[in-house]
């Protein structure tokens, strides 16, 4: 990376609605975007809009010219294969077959059944902290929690968790933003490792199922074709991923959140009935991810602007979430805020599968943190990780009293 590069991606992780704001003149512009010449949509109409559209889509080799469609290099090429058999990279009819087979999962009612669960797990990891006043919040609590909930609800064994925080980390590398074959490469063998797992572990359960969403996929890839085992893996590492780089940061960024402003965690001590206002006001204002992107699927004209067959657009969720047209004083974090309608899940056929999961976890995590942590503090200022699409801290460090 230039070293004009890398201060840029500072300035971008020190504030990136600061760096998105310099974009708001026009509905979509062309723009050189964190050093790359590219469309972006900053306003809140316009990214709903763009993610609704079927004229978006997301499978760029489907459009592209062909002579723009370079093979990547043999290492990368398996992990490739195994993004194409995820449904986040899948336009219909593939994404809607793949996506119905686990909706059923993820509904808000099958997820209500976890509560008890994701209470007890909470209980427990809040319980160990009283050993110590100094915690590191992500290590002590919000990673856990998620991720125990997730490899449950999948099938992973409890001992085999911890190989997936390397796996995540290897995906996360592979697609952000400013991944070049170079990173693909140096992260490729970690992510078909975490493919192979799968595939042993897929092998295991045909011969003894268990409760879990492999088996079930299973039984519906033995009942008929509508899902085959590469499908399967990709399916299920696509859940434990989401469930590793989204919710943990949910988490601790609301908690940092309240303890920088320690008004609204006082209204929130003195009126839980608020947290889940105050989840949503956290993904709002600090969405877990910043970003996605679409192609334009044909040349069009969209809000005045003219694209081209197969040219992609930045769809900034952060910023349609801080859009000054639609949020009130939208650059403060505010958890009595009415309505607060984000576009932090996206939107349209690709809109989170987990998020009924991720609100119901964030709503005890910090129902937890607030009620049972005594007189919080920052022990020091925490630093952001170095992703540009996912917005997480590397630890936090804090003090504080359980009871
Ligand atoms: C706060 C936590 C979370 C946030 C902010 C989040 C955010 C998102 C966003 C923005 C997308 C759409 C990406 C796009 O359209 O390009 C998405 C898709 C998805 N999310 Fe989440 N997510 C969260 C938690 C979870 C959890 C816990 C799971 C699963 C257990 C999950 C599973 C998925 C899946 C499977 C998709 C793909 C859906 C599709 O392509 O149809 N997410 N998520």
């Amino acid at each position: 990376m230039t070293n004009d590069m890398a201060l840029l991606q500072e300035q971008f992780r020190a504030n990136p609605y600061a760096y998105f704001d310099q974009f708001r003149d026009n509905p979509i512009e062309t723009v050189d975007f964190l050093g790359f010449r590219t469309n972006v949509a900053t306003g809140y109409k316009e990214v709903e809009a763009i993610l609704k559209d079927p004229r978006f889509i997301r499978e760029w080799r489907k459009v592209a010219p062909s002579e723009q469609v370079i093979e990547p290099p043999k290492r990368v090429q398996p992990v490739v294969y195994l993004m194409t058999n995820m449904m986040l990279f899948r336009d219909a009819p593939d994404h809607t077959r793949l996506r119905s087979l686990v909706n059923k999962a993820f509904t808000p009612r099958m997820v209500e059944r976890l509560r008890p669960q994701i209470e007890e797990t909470a209980d427990d990891l809040i319980e160990r902290m009283k050993q110590n006043n100094e915690h590191e919040l992500i290590r002590d609590f919000s990673y856990y929690l998620p991720v125990v909930v997730i490899a449950e609800l999948i099938g992973v064994p409890r001992e085999d968790r911890e190989y997936f925080r390397k796996w995540a980390d290897a995906f996360v590398r592979f697609i952000d933003f400013d991944a070049d074959y170079e990173r693909m490469e140096m992260v490729a063998d970690d992510i078909r490792d975490s493919a192979e797992y799968f595939r042993s572990l897929i092998q295991k359960r045909r011969v003894d199922p268990r409760e879990d969403l492999i088996s079930g996929l299973i039984q519906v890839e033995e009942a008929g074709d509508s899902l085959n085992e590469d499908e399967m893996v990709a399916t299920c590492l696509l859940l434990m991923i989401a469930g590793h780089e989204t919710t943990v940061n949910l988490i601790t960024n609301g908690f940092y959140l309240l303890m920088k402003h320690p008004e609204q965690l006082a209204l929130l001590k003195a009126d839980p009935s608020l947290v889940p206002n105050a989840v949503e006001e956290t993904l709002r204002y600090e969405p877990p991810v910043l970003f996605t992107s679409r192609i334009a699927s044909d040349d069009m004209e969209m809000f005045g602007k003219e694209l081209k067959k197969s040219q992609e657009v930045m769809v900034l969720l952060g910023a349609a979430n801080r859009d000054p047209r639609v949020f009130n004083d939208s650059n403060t974090f505010d958890i009595t805020r009415k309505n607060i309608k984000h576009l932090s899940f996206a939107s349209g056929p690709h809109f989170c599968l987990g998020a009924p999961l991720a609100r119901l976890e964030g709503q005890i995590a910090l129902e937890k943190l607030v009620t049972r942590l005594q007189n919080p503090t920052l022990l020091q200022e925490p630093e952001w990780r170095d992703n540009i699409i996912f917005r997480g801290f590397k630890t936090l460090h804090i003090n504080a009293g359980v009871i």
